[in-house]
């Protein structure tokens, strides 16, 4: 067999394996708060997204695959590694992007981004000044080596945490709510990122706002509660959407009833006419409605959570996509 060969199914195996598994994981804070409950999750090569509102455990169970929490019971296997008891081959393996990455306000971004590499175990000098100017690179940031931190757009300090999550090569990433904060543009642009890095590594993305897990996402996985609702592809979550997903252009009155009942997604005039779009729980629709033929990956979310008696928890998130979040 030939070199090349051998690489090849050394490659295939790896993206055929796991690369994240989690077997019946529960973890329960010192205060007694169950922050995740009985979790069963498996990761392979790509985008894989963590859908859940507030509260739901996304950020517990990031922490505990990147080994800086140890669940209280369960297992979590990362490229075969158990995350308590192989502490160190589980971080040389991934990058991490906490949700509240920031601080380092008056360093400038080169110097930071040498400074984590060095600490992830880059100790050669001249690969690590190597690598880190081709993360720059990689990462648009090249221009604004020379700037301190507090001085960068959210867009770029987000960028900034990816590329010390990247410096050392991992195989995998884990970002923890990478868009809070960001305008609309920088979100578009953030999420494109995401699925050029997920061709070729995993990448387990949490966030709270549907909009940010785009077609490039390879499943979603929805956590509410400390419980995994759902896990498959996008197009199976809009699946089950299916019959649920209404539009209808009623009469000023009845929109009004319909508002009062239903959960609206959106509203649209078009012609002096209201158009609203909205979800069902049953299959009891407005008078006069008809169902969506091809649901968004948001209107399917709300109405996966609307079945559940769950809206007003999905709801309050969604909003923030709009920018009214504290
Ligand atoms: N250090 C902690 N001590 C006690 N409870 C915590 C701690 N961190 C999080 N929690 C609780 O655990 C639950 C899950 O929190 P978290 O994992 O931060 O959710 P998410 O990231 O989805 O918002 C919440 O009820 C939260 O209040
Ligand atoms: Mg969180």
């Amino acid at each position: 067999m030939s070199n090349s060969t051998q690489a090849r199914i050394a490659q295939d195996a790896i993206a055929a394996a796991d690369s994240i598994s989690i077997e019946d994981l529960s973890h329960t804070y010192k205060g007694g708060q169950k922050a995740l409950d009985g979790v069963n999750l498996r990761f392979g090569l790509g985008l894989y997204g963590l859908l859940g509102p507030n509260g739901a455990g996304k950020s517990t169970l990031m922490r505990i695959i990147c080994t800086l929490l140890e669940p209280t019971a369960g297992r979590v296997r990362v490229c075969g590694h158990d995350v308590t008891k192989d502490r160190q081959a589980v971080r040389a393996l991934l990058g991490y992007l906490p949700q509240d990455f920031g601080g380092w306000r008056l360093h400038r971004v080169e110097e930071v981004l040498d400074t984590l590499a060095q600490m992830s175990g880059m100790l050669d000098k001249k690969k690590r000044h190597a690598r880190v100017s081709e993360v720059l690179e990689q990462m648009g940031l090249a221009e604004v080596a020379d700037r301190k931190i507090k001085k960068l757009s959210g867009g770029m300090v987000r960028r900034l945490g990816v590329a010390q999550a990247l410096v050392h090569e991992p195989r995998i990433l884990v970002v923890d709510e990478p868009t809070v904060g960001l305008d609309p543009e920088e979100r578009i642009r953030f999420r494109q990122l995401m699925t050029d890095l997920g061709r070729d590594r995993t990448i387990v993305l949490s966030t709270h706002i549907v909009a940010d897990l785009g077609a490039g996402c390879q499943e979603i996985a929805i956590l509410d509660d400390g419980q995994i609702l759902f896990q498959g592809p996008p197009p199976q979550l809009v699946a089950q959407a299916s019959g649920h997903v209404f539009e209808v252009a009623p009469s000023a009155e009845d929109a009004e009833a319909i508002e009062a009942r239903y959960e609206i997604v959106s509203t649209n005039v078009s012609n002096g006419q209201i158009v609203l779009r909205g979800v069902a729980a049953t299959d009891a629709l407005p008078p006069q409605a008809t169902l969506v033929a091809e649901p968004t990956l948001e209107e399917s979310y709300l109405a996966f959570m609307e079945a559940r008696g769950r809206t007003s928890a999905a709801r309050d998130d969604t909003e923030g996509s709009k920018g009214t979040q504290s």
